[in-house]
């Protein structure tokens, strides 16, 4: 264990240090950082969804004033093969989903690029194509690992023989929807060609929630040394894992530039095109059964999950986790199988695996507590494990038990009637329910670095701590708590200390995804800034500097580490319409020490919006015939907003966890979706004794006419 930091700064509601620059339109995004003479690029997609692309006729398109060239797989600059297919833009006549980007015009303005791409006639030789995910497919596979590298498969006893002779059981299917990421600010590159001939060097503004995972992917397509090409990103519009790993666009506006002669290409992704290239979360089939003895302990646990990927890359979703690590039993199974689909590839969207994993056994749990004839609490209770029934590991903390009490407590859990379509109020029925929420604490040890810089002539409270890392904000308030960190591991103020991030030239640091941004990135710096004090003692020199890395304490090979939560919700369903509102929804976290309460409730109340969001109202619909998802815009992809969520409250208890790093933080970025969904089905079944399965909870799945009063 490292010494954990004594926090003063660390645990206040510091003030975004970001806010100002952004409220007053300083702060830059991708698209705004000034090039000169930028040419504007606009993409051509497939409107088909399987098959070769025979010819691309850009005459018309290359006739008009201002269009700088047309780029085809036929004559595009040639990329590394093999590395990461998705990446792989314009590089063979193949098309593997339809939206893919099978040509790109570069021109002076945006609105010439866009005219000459509708004039790209692109001829294909079409061949059928099947986007439809069936648990029934005789072609389903099973990949080697689930992500990032999880077993596929996990069996503990005989699952199947506990659920025949268990005196409770729940068996039933689970599905959740396809659901697109959308951060406020859409995908942008900005790509810039430079440096001698012979020795290309290549600059990027993009938004991204990596710099370095994005340069060393970006090397690797161009085949050029990770220093010959540098990712610039202060500021992020939001990603929510859509921009933790590069996708076609960043590598199309790369090859763009490198036919304009030294000047920048600018590729803003619009709305629409997001629901084609940049990734989603895949819709899941999850079978559970539950196995239980009459007081409702758990002797079986299983879930067999179905769900897609594209043809030319594989990504793997590990839904089972949630099912591995939350409750015991002495029978456990777990499986994953792939449909191979022709659609573009799935990625990560906040709380990969976790989230849709929570749905299924948190709802079958609400089912399981009815026919124990428990409370859903009490259900939970008793089925608490000692250890992580996955690896077998103590926790290092697991106060899952305490956010259900403190959240019953809190909602006022104690009046609430036990069955079902109790209570009606006017036109509205009304019901409230609970799940948990879990997520792990992943962490990187060596895997980031940090640098601290004394600028100023010496002298206690004259100068200034410049502490660099190339982590990412992608709104969450990384610039704010690594100030918070870097002032407390150097004992000064955090007015004393300037944080620079967002530039791989700065040290280098990992993607900011798996809640792990905080955890590596503040690991660094508190090692940085201790060398730097030992080293230095309290009176620096001008350009006295240290740089360091995340030690690696081994505390994840000897402790189970995560995050956990309980969420809450009331819901009132319309008699005569079936409409769902949702006027209160509140979670309980156990996620170590909060760094900034300001921040930290700002992430945990986002991710239950979003929770919400998908609960009740997001669903990418693919349209089986020619395989594209049609609500690909915010007209008809509603995304929740200020009206659907009246009251969304977040809070914590206090959590003392000195394992997970120095700070003694957890992750939060994701924990506030996972169970969201399950809390609100299971008041929805509270409310109208309709039990709904399928993701999302829409009215013509609750509307009963014998709901009618
Ligand atoms: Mo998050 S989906 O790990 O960026």
């Amino acid at each position: 264990m490292s010494e954990p930091l004594r926090p003063q700064a660390v645990g206040t509601a510091h003030e975004r240090v970001d806010g100002w620059a952004k409220v007053t339109g300083t702060a830059p995004y991708a698209y705004e950082h000034p090039v000169p003479e930028p040419a504007y690029l606009r993409p051509v997609q497939s409107t088909v969804a399987r098959g070769r692309v025979t010819e691309v006729d850009a005459r018309a398109a290359t006739a008009l004033d201002g269009v700088l060239t047309v780029l085809t797989p036929f004559n595009a600059p040639r990329l590394r093969r093999g590395y990461d297919t998705e990446l792989e833009v314009l590089q063979s006549d193949e098309v593997w989903f339809r939206g893919q980007i099978v040509a790109a015009v570069v021109a002076e303005t945006p609105e010439v690029a866009r005219q000459a791409a509708d004039l790209v006639r692109v001829t294909y030789d079409v061949r059928p194509h099947d986007v439809t995910l069936s648990a029934d497919r005789d072609d389903l596979y099973k990949p080697d690992v689930v992500n990032p590298s999880h077993p596929t498969d996990t069996l503990t006893g005989d699952p199947d023989s506990a659920f025949e002779s268990a005196s409770r059981a729940v068996e039933a299917t689970y599905t959740t929807a396809m659901y697109h990421n959308n951060p406020l600010e859409p995908h942008t590159t900005v790509a810039l060609w430079h440096g001698e001939n012979g020795s290309p060097a290549l600059t990027l503004y993009d938004s991204t929630q990596g710099v370095h995972p994005l340069r060393d992917a970006v090397a690797a397509m161009f085949e050029l040394e990770p220093e010959r090409v540098r990712v610039v990103a202060p500021y992020v519009g939001g990603g929510f894992g859509s921009k933790g790993t590069p996708h076609a666009h960043v590598a199309l506006a790369a090859l763009a530039a490198a036919r304009t002669e030294g000047r920048a290409v600018k590729f803003a992704v619009t709305r629409q095109q997001m629901f084609s290239f940049v990734g989603y979360r895949t819709p899941t089939i999850q079978r559970v059964r539950l196995a239980a003895d009459v007081d409702g302990r758990l002797t079986g646990i299983s879930n067999d999950i179905v769900e897609l990927t594209s043809r030319y890359k594989e990504f793997a979703e590990q839904t089972g986790i949630p099912t591995r690590t939350m409750y015991a039993a002495a029978h456990r199974r777990t499986t994953h199988r792939l449909a191979a689909l022709d659609v573009s590839v799935p990625s990560w969207m906040r709380a990969p695996g976790e989230c849709p994993g929570m749905f299924a056994p948190e709802v079958a749990m609400d089912e399981l507590a009815e026919a124990c004839g428990l409370d859903p609490i009490e259900l939970r209770i008793r089925n608490e494990p000692s250890h992580d029934p996955d690896s077998g590991k103590p926790h290092s903390t697991r106060n899952f038990v305490a956010c259900l009490t403190e959240g019953a407590r809190r909602f006022g859990w104690g009046s609430r009637p036990r069955l079902p379509r109790s209570t009606l109020d006017g036109d509205w029925w009304v019901g409230t329910g609970v799940a948990g929420s879990t997520y792990p604490v992943m962490r990187q040890p060596g895997s980031a670095w940090a640098s601290v810089r004394y600028r100023g002539k010496g002298g206690a409270g004259t100068g200034r701590y410049e502490v660099s890392i190339g982590a990412a904000d992608l709104g969450t308030g990384a610039w704010t708590v690594l100030t918070q960190i870097a002032s407390d591991a150097l004992d000064v103020s955090p007015t004393d200390v300037d944080v620079r991030i967002g530039d791989s030239d700065l040290p280098r640091a990992p993607v900011a995804g798996g809640s792990s941004g905080t955890t590596n990135w503040g690991s660094a710096v508190v090692a940085a800034a201790r060398q730097f004090r030992d080293k230095y003692g309290p009176d620096p020199a001008d350009g006295d500097e240290c740089t360091a890395a995340m030690p690696d304490d081994g505390n994840g090979k000897r402790f189970a580490m995560a995050a956990y939560g309980a969420q809450f919700a009331e819901v009132r369903v319309n008699v005569y319409t079936g409409e769902i509102r949702v006027p209160r929804l509140l979670g309980v976290f156990a996620v170590g020490r909060v760094i900034n309460p300001r921040t930290a409730r700002s992430q945990l109340v986002g991710g239950m919006t979003m929770g919400l969001s998908m609960a009740l109202h997001e669903t990418s619909v693919l349209d089986e015939r020619f395989g594209f998802v049609v609500n690909h815009d915010f007209a008809e992809y509603h995304i929740a907003t200020c009206a659907d969520v009246p009251s969304v409250e977040a809070t914590w208890i206090a959590e003392d966890d000195p394992y997970p790093n120095p700070m003694g933080s957890k992750g939060i970025g994701e924990i506030g979706i996972v169970g969201t969904a399950a809390a609100i089905a299971n008041a929805v079944h509270h409310a109208t004794g309709v039990r709904v399965r399928d993701l999302p909870i829409t009215n013509d799945k609750v509307f009963d006419p014998n709901l009618t009063v």
